[in-house]
Parts: structure tokens; C-alpha cells; sequence
């Protein structure tokens, strides 16, 4: 049995969409004792563990214990879940691979922070979610998959966030499962399913 290990840093619910999968989830880890989703998880019988970024005067060193966290639960698989924090180098080369991210936007598109908003802003017309492997980059990487939806004409950030949400919990739970079943092949840093699976989802 594969496992995973999930880390987040606040509410959660990605996290939550991942364990109602079925997924084999071996522990939560947060960086922040208040994050909600550890309630949830612990609740669940998950194994939890906190790794305060706080009490590290670096991020190397923060980095270095939330590796040992980790590697004490013995991942095939590292899922980061709304976890807010920029990575070292070292930490991502260590899970090369055999680490996924989730982020609220159409990538390329809005890396970074307040991506609604900013999608809003720009006036697209379909905004979205990815999923993709982990690399130095930030919220760059090879592409699993990705939800679309439409913008509509009177959305608000919230609205916006809310659409975009929903998908978060659908495509998340089906990349994890591809990995775990270990169809995912990167090449030339493309993803590809093996299988005929589709890697997009439109959600009008
Ligand atoms: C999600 O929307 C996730 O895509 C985003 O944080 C939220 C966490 O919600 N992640 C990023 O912005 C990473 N760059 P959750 O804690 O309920 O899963």
C-alpha cells in the first residue's frame, strides 16, 4: 500500500477531499498549530504532526525538521494542500518527483498569491486550478491536471473562489490516485496518464 502524507496549512479542505477519496493517507502535517484541517484529521484517526515555522531561525532549518517529519512517516507520496510556505531548493530536489501541489489558477497563469482577484482583474474569461509536480519554481512544474471555469459577469472574488474550490476537490483526489496507482509519466516535463484518462475537466 502506497503513502501519502499530506501537508497543509489552514483550513484544509483539499486535505479533507483527499481522505473522503479513500486515499492512503498516512499523516497531516501543518506548520501552524491553528490550522483547522488538523481537527478534521485527527478525528479521522490520521496521524498528525506540527512543524511550527516559527521556531526555525531559517528556512533551511525549518525545512531540514519538516523533512525529518515527513521522512518519519515514510511517504511514496508528499501532497502539499494549501500549505503557505516557500520551499528551499534542497527540500524540493529531496521529493523530486514524489510531490504534488494544488493551486488556484490556470497555470502559467497567477503564480503566486490572490490569484481570484488578480484573475478578475485581468478579465479572463475562464479561470481555473492545477495540479502539478513540485520544482524549484514556485507553483511551476509538470502539469497533471487542470479544471476550467467560466468568469462570469457579476462574479466577486468569493463567488470566483468558490467555483474554482469545487474543482479543487475533484481534480486533486484524481491526481493523487493516478500516482498512486503509478500512472503518471513525466516526460520531457509533459505529464501523461497512462491509460486514456483525460488530464482537463470544464466545469460551466
Ligand atoms: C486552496 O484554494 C489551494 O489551491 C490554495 O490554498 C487553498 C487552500 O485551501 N493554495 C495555494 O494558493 C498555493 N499556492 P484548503 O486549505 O481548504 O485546501
Amino acid at each position: 500500500m502506497k503513502r501519502i502524507v499530506i501537508l497543509i496549512s489552514g483550513r484544509g479542505s483539499n486535505m479533507q477531499a483527499l481522505v473522503e477519496a479513500g486515499l492512503p493517507v498516512a499523516a497531516v502535517i501543518s506548520n501552524r498549530a491553528d490550522a483547522g484541517g488538523l481537527a478534521y484529521a485527527a478525528g479521522r484517526g490520521i496521524a498528525t504532526a506540527i512543524v511550527p515555522h516559527r521556531n526555525y531561525a531559517t528556512r533551511e532549518a525549518f525545512d531540514a525538521a519538516l523533512a525529518q517529519a515527513i521522512d518519519g512517516f515514510r511517504p511514496d507520496l508528499v501532497v502539499l494542500a494549501g500549505f503557505m510556505r516557500i520551499l528551499t531548493d534542497s527540500f524540493v530536489r529531496r521529493y523530486q518527483d514524489h510531490m504534488l501541489n494544488i493551486h488556484p489558477s490556470l497555470l502559467p497563469a497567477f503564480p503566486g498569491l490572490d490569484t481570484h482577484a488578480r484573475a478578475l482583474a485581468a478579465g479572463v474569461k475562464l479561470h481555473g486550478c492545477s495540479v502539478h509536480f513540485v520544482t524549484a519554481a514556485l507553483d511551476h512544474g509538470p502539469i497533471v491536471i487542470q479544471a476550467a471555469v467560466p468568469v462570469l459577469a457579476h462574479d466577486d472574488e468569493a463567488r470566483l473562489a468558490a467555483r474554482v474550490l469545487a474543482q479543487e476537490h475533484r481534480i486533486y483526489p484524481q491526481a493523487a490516485r493516478w500516482f498512486v496507482e503509478g500512472k503518471l509519466v513525466i516526460d520531457s516535463g509533459v505529464v501523461r496518464v497512462m491509460g486514456d484518462h483525460p488530464q482537463q475537466l470544464y466545469a460551466p
